[in-house]
């Protein structure tokens, strides 16, 4: 069954490269969601990736109460294309005018492979734009924001572990130390927490060693001991494989995607380790610039908002009690309750 209300997908006229939108949802309000401009061996694994990025985007803001649909960007670079400063341009004009096609129902914001810079080069063909720098009146990077999010998703369980959201003490494996990964870092640093962390990069070990943290091998951390593992770096790390070498009792982080398939949060589930869903706790930087630049949030509220993530946390814990099934199964319930309730199906609650 088609589950998006509506797929585009092009060649750009400038710089022949694919460029899909997929929308998924706009029961709630306007779509919005990242363009990820990464290396896929086709163009249809991009698809594949910007049909389901697209549906936890709607997920993301069902969840975290904003009155947004999902959508996502993908433009699927051949395997080993690098782009010159030029190309780069004509990639993002394509995209452009793909975005501004489509009136308004849908605006695009930064993602994996894709900054507040890259931002501006779209400003200059749509308004349709999240996260431009903030000198050209957007809300500008949004990885710091999306790693304060996660820190007030580990709060939440934290509490649900050990009875306090302070991280002081709690031992926390973190996978990637990208823009959002070593802002992570460093706020967990800052809160005390022992962190062991890794990157595919080497060169990132000077931030372990700055921030005094142990250093592990990708391999190696997913069965090291730990309260809690962190995944910051591209999707798809919880396979089943993966999930019988895991040595924590809960996995909370900011990367998409997490799951090769949906039926792995039973897995988890089964193993008794929390698995908070990824779509909340990487909401943060989509729930800043939503707020800052449609809602005109001041950035003290905006604060509030990704703080918010906590109580949200704490809520799918607790549906997911009454309910008896797992967290990503009281994602869905309480995004499909916010969807009917906007529908004018049930009224809305809370
Ligand atoms: N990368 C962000 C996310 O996955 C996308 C985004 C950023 C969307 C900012 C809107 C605004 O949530």
């Amino acid at each position: 069954m088609l589950d998006h209300e509506q797929i585009l997908i092009r060649r750009g006229p400038r710089s022949g490269l694919p460029v899909i939108i997929a929308l998924h949802s706009t029961a709630l309000g306007p779509a919005a969601g990242g363009l990820r401009l990464w290396h896929y061996p086709d163009w249809r694994d991009g698809l594949t990736d910007a049909l389901r990025l697209s549906a936890a985007m709607t997920l993301k803001f069902a969840v975290t109460g904003l009155a947004s649909g999902g959508g996502k960007t993908v433009v699927a670079l051949p395997p080993g294309t690098w782009l010159d400063p030029a190309r780069r341009r004509d990639v993002l004009h394509d995209v452009a005018d793909q975005i501004d096609s489509l009136g308004g129902t849908y605006t695009v914001g930064p993602d994996v492979g894709t900054s507040p810079a890259d931002m501006a080069v779209i400003g200059e063909v749509t308004p349709h734009v999240f996260c431009k720098p903030k000198h050209l009146g957007g809300s500008g990077d949004s990885s710091p924001h999306t790693a304060h999010g996660t820190l007030a998703a580990l709060r939440a369980v934290s509490r649900r572990l050990y009875g306090e959201s302070d991280l002081k003490g709690l031992r926390l494996g973190l996978i990637g130390l990208g823009h959002v990964g070593e802002h992570l870092a460093r706020l967990l640093a800052a809160e005390g927490a022992h962190l062991t962390v890794t990157d595919i990069d080497p060169a990132k070990m000077k931030i372990a060693d700055e921030l005094g943290a142990a250093w592990s091998s990708p391999e190696e951390i997913v069965s090291t001991d730990v309260d809690i593992l962190v995944p910051a770096a591209l999707g798809g790390l919880l396979t089943t494989q993966v999930v019988g070498q895991l040595h924590c009792r809960a996995v909370v982080g900011p990367a998409n995607n997490q799951l090769d398939t949906p039926e792995t949060a039973e897995l988890l589930h089964q193993r008794g380790i929390l698995w908070i869903p990824d779509h909340v706790a990487s909401a943060g930087g989509a729930v800043h610039a939503i707020t800052t630049e449609v809602h005109h949030a001041t950035p003290d509220e905006a604060l509030a908002r990704v703080q918010a993530i906590e109580g949200t946390v704490t809520e799918l814990l607790r549906t997911a009690d009454d309910l008896h099934v797992t967290l990503a199964q009281a994602g869905h319930e309480m995004a499909q309750r916010r969807i009917r309730a906007a529908a004018g199906l049930v009224p809305a609650e809370g």
